[in-house]
């Protein structure tokens, strides 16, 4: 049941109390049906196009779900002022085993409360085999020095946002293209995201 004297600072929208404990449930803005539209803000920091592609497809796999994406690049972007929404997803391109440096400056300027859930979905190189021996790297070799998602991971974790997802998209050359089936690949991690309203 909706009360109107509740008062909702997280995110923007109405309150309702929750049957068990009676405490205030936010919830995001009313549809036009009267329902509740779930809201993700997409921060992404491509450079070659390949994760805003991804973004893309995201955003029209969420929307079949019946969930509004917003995707922005992080230059266009307040780390500190981002608009309320259910959950944040934030998708960076790969650097010499890290995140890219803006996208780790702006994770490291967020400004969301504990709690806050998010997501991650990087765009990644695709393991080259040795160029001696054409050896492919193990899953061990591979996680000592691609720590793209970790460094994402341990930033947010450490102001208490809470992960439901996360997955990469390959890339096959440096600046592309994306991997094939790769559209397929985000329909799978849209579908793992939890939908809420
Ligand atoms: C200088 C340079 C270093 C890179 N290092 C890595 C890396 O360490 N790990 C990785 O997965 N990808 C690496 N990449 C490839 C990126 O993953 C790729 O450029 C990116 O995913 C493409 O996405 P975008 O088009 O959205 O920028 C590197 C690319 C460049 C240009």
């Amino acid at each position: 049941m909706a009360l109107e004297g509740d008062v909702c600072l997280w995110p923007a929208g109405r309150s309702s109390r929750h049957p068990d404990h009676g405490f205030a449930i936010c919830q995001s803005d009313p549809d036009s049906d009267g329902g509740f539209t779930m809201k993700i803000e997409y921060l992404h920091a491509s450079r070659y196009g390949n994760g805003a592609m991804v973004a893309e497809e995201f955003s029209k796999q969420m929307a079949a779900r019946g969930v509004t994406v917003s995707v922005h690049p992080i230059r266009e972007a307040r780390p500190d002022e981002l608009p309320p929404a259910d959950l944040y997803l934030f998708s960076s391109p790969g650097r010499m085993g890290k995140p890219i440096g803006g996208m780790r400056r702006f994770l490291k300027k967020v400004g969301l409360p504990a709690g806050t859930k998010y997501a991650v979905l990087t765009t990644e190189m695709a393991p080259q085999p040795d160029k001696k021996t054409g050896r492919m790297p193990t899953e061990e070799e591979l996680a000592r020095w691609q720590r793209v998602r970790p460094i994402m991971n341990e930033i947010l974790q450490d102001k208490g946002l809470v992960e439901v997802a996360e997955d990469k998209i390959q890339v096959t050359g440096v600046k592309g293209p994306l991997e094939e089936g790769w559209q397929q690949k985000v329909e799978a991690f849209a579908a793992r995201i939890p939908i809420q309203g």
